[in-house]
């Protein structure tokens, strides 16, 4: 198992909790908030009733007989109860006179756009359903959805749930190899895809990729194709179909089945970092009520006038859960961006931001740190008062980057709600209440009322105020992953095997005086220097602190002295030029002068860029191979390999 802690944990550094800047929430938006400081209390004084009342957000077919069932660990919510998902995305919205509102508007990345009403999107799913049953699909039945960032990708999603299909969408950056060991092991049916989409301004393909995908793979029936792009595509005859010419003839009229609280809603591979992909298992009752809860509560969502912004691709959890299942149930109006921050210009999101007037905005610390490396001077170019709640997630967010990002994209007035939560999860687990909680920067604060999480140390005891250890959920919670499809038995060992009774995700964590939580990364991104432990996120966030520097990774590489010796590699703020004479002493002492001299870096590299993967986090195990002057190991999750090779070449000026 990947996640196994390495070190005591709670012997940390005290930097994150010497940060002392605040920030209380906005008074009117206080005043206004939709969750309140006593949902907290009423949450803890009945938490299956509190749950209760936000799966009666959803529309129920029947309503549940019992609200949890927990056989340890597996869990069952709502039962006896039935919904549909698409019903509640738009049915019910349609129905009570909402047809007309705006549910996406939607931005390519060469400039065209489409926008979309409720009415609308519910016509097309009912279209697509029937499209899909013709094609063979019955409840049950898992689809693979292999798509760019097109409205047509939350119709198929939508369509596979109206029929009680189960989704499993693939990343459209991922290759042929990937979506296929994905169709595999999900023993998909259908692959729905397009023929390509835009990205970095030139059409790139998919269609070769499913074909390669599932030229050896005979559980695929029919490849449903949607035309984006225009690029030519190999056919074959019998087994593709043109979504135009199999769906645009449908009937907008499908009525739809209630189906069980617990009937598969649908899978999301994770990768781990060397193991084969785990299938996360998602149901329908339980997922919906998480992610119309936070999505309402976390980011206090007034569906009338927000407009919503999730900055991320559909074929990441943070795409089903805050793109499409939770804003939707809500009746929010969303934007929907096809392609990168960059394209046609660096200013690209800040433009949609100020053409949409978008209100509420979500995206990753990449981003962030990407944006600032840019520099400055490019989010000013644009009108964003617009804004008034921003959120991130994906990784720690360093200080300075919530700084940066306060400062420059939220005018100094919107509060960030910094969301831990994973794949897993499937909803958002820790994060500040914009109305009631102080924003720290750095901080994921409190878990959300309804959840029970906590920092414990190696004996699974919790950690007193000040101290350090592992992040675990000591109670079930409505979107909690129902398994790893077809291996329950590592389901049980990759989260409940570490610690008695708890749900481990992997994180370390810490508790400052105020007993409010720290993420601290992955734990095997702890490093043991001379006997410490010391979390990566808090030397990197040392190092982002200084003015020079937009972002930064850190690894521990074996040293015949200390065990492990600190190695940075950080790229340089757009403002800061080269950098400087001197400059790898001067953050060298930057770091040692805000943690201590035992977090001194050994080395500190300058790079251009660093190794990510798809989905923005940063790869430090091939770090680790460069700085210990090893073979790379598997490049193919990277977004550019190429990476490594400047990366590599930059080595011996560090020395
Ligand atoms: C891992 C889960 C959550 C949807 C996107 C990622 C890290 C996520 C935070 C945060 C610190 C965070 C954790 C977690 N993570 N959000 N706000 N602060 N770390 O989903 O790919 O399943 O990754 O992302 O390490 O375990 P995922």
């Amino acid at each position: 198992m990947a996640e196994t802690p390495q070190g005591q944990g709670h012997e940390t550094l005290s930097n994150l909790l010497q940060e002392s800047r605040r920030f209380p929430p906005p008074a009117d938006l206080a005043a206004h908030a939709n969750a309140t400081a006593d949902t907290y209390t009423a949450a803890e004084a009945d938490r299956l009733g509190f749950w209760e009342d936000q799966a009666r957000r959803l529309t129920w077919g029947r309503p549940w007989d019992t609200v949890l069932e927990w056989n340890p660990p597996f869990a069952k919510w709502f039962t006896g109860g039935t919904l549909n998902a698409a019903v509640n995305c738009l049915d019910r919205h349609v129905d009570a006179g909402r047809g007309d509102r705006v549910a996406y508007y939607w931005e390519g990345e060469p400039g065209d756009t489409r926008t979309i009403t409720y009415a609308q999107l519910k016509d097309q799913v009912c279209q697509a359903s029937n499209a899909l049953l013709e094609l063979g699909v019955t409840k049950g039945d898992r689809v693979a959805i292999y798509m760019p960032m097109i409205p047509e990708t939350v119709v198929a999603m939508l369509a596979c749930t109206r029929i009680g299909a189960v989704h499993m969408v693939v990343f459209g950056g991922f290759s042929a190899d990937a979506l296929g060991t994905r169709i595999d092991d999900s023993e998909a049916k259908v692959v729905v895809t397009a023929d390509g989409g835009y990205r970095r301004g030139k059409a790139s393909s998919l269609k070769p990729a499913v074909d390669e995908a599932v030229a050896s793979r005979p559980t695929v029936e029919h490849v449903l194709v949607v035309r984006r792009t225009g690029q030519d595509v190999d056919w074959t005859d019998g087994r593709d179909v043109w979504w135009h010419e199999v769906v645009d003839r449908q009937s907008t009229e499908h009525a739809a089945e209630a189906h069980d609280a617990e009937h598969p809603l649908y899978i999301m591979y994770t990768s781990g970092t060397t193991a084969k992909p785990k299938g996360i298992l998602h149901t329908t009752g339980g997922y919906l009520t998480q992610v119309a809860y936070t999505h309402w509560a976390v980011f206090d969502l007034k569906p009338e006038t927000d407009i919503f912004w999730t900055a991320a691709d559909i074929g990441w959890v943070t795409g089903h859960s805050y793109i499409v299942y939770g804003p939707l149930c809500n009746g929010a109006t969303s934007v929907m961006y096809e392609g990168t921050p960059d394209t046609p210009h660096k200013g690209r999101f800040w433009e949609i931001v100020e053409k949409y007037r978008v209100s509420i905005a979500y995206m990753a610390p990449t981003a962030i740190r990407t944006f600032m490396k840019w520099g400055e001077d490019i989010p000013a170019g644009f009108d964003m008062s617009s804004l008034r709640v921003l959120g991130s997630v994906g990784e720690p967010i360093n200080p300075e980057a919530y700084m940066w990002y306060r400062k420059n994209i939220g005018g100094d007035r919107t509060p960030i709600v910094d969301t831990w939560w994973q794949t897993e999860t499937g909803a958002i687990m820790v994060s500040p209440l914009p109305g009631v909680t102080e924003g720290k920067p750095g901080a994921a604060m409190r878990p959300v009322p309804g959840i029970v999480a906590d920092v414990v140390d190696e004996e699974a005891k919790p950690v007193p105020n000040g101290g350090g250890g592992f992040i675990v959920v000591r109670e079930p919670w409505p979107s909690m992953l129902r398994g790893i499809w077809g291996d329950p038995e590592r389901y049980k060992d990759t989260y409940w095997s570490r610690f008695e009774g708890l749900y481990f995700p992997g994180d370390g964590a810490k508790r400052d005086e105020d007993g409010d939580i720290w993420l601290l990364g992955r734990v095997d991104d702890v490093m043991l220097v001379s006997g410490h432990n010391i979390s990566t996120t808090e030397v990197e966030s040392a190092l982002v602190s200084h003015s020079k520097i937009a972002e930064a990774a850190v690894v521990g590489a074996s040293d015949p002295v200390t065990g492990q010796g600190i190695v940075a590699f950080v790229i340089l703020r757009g403002e800061a030029g080269d950098g400087g004479d001197g400059l790898v002493k001067e953050l060298r002492d930057h770091v040692s002068a805000s943690l201590g001299p035992i977090a001194k870096p050994r080395q500190v590299m300058v790079v251009p860029e660093l190794p990510k993967t798809r989905s923005g986090k940063i790869m430090r195990r091939l770090l680790r191979d460069v700085a210990e002057n090893r073979q790379l190991g598997d490049v193919t999750t990277l977004t550019d390999s190429s990476v490594m090779d400047v990366i590599a070449a930059k080595l011996p000026e560090a020395k």
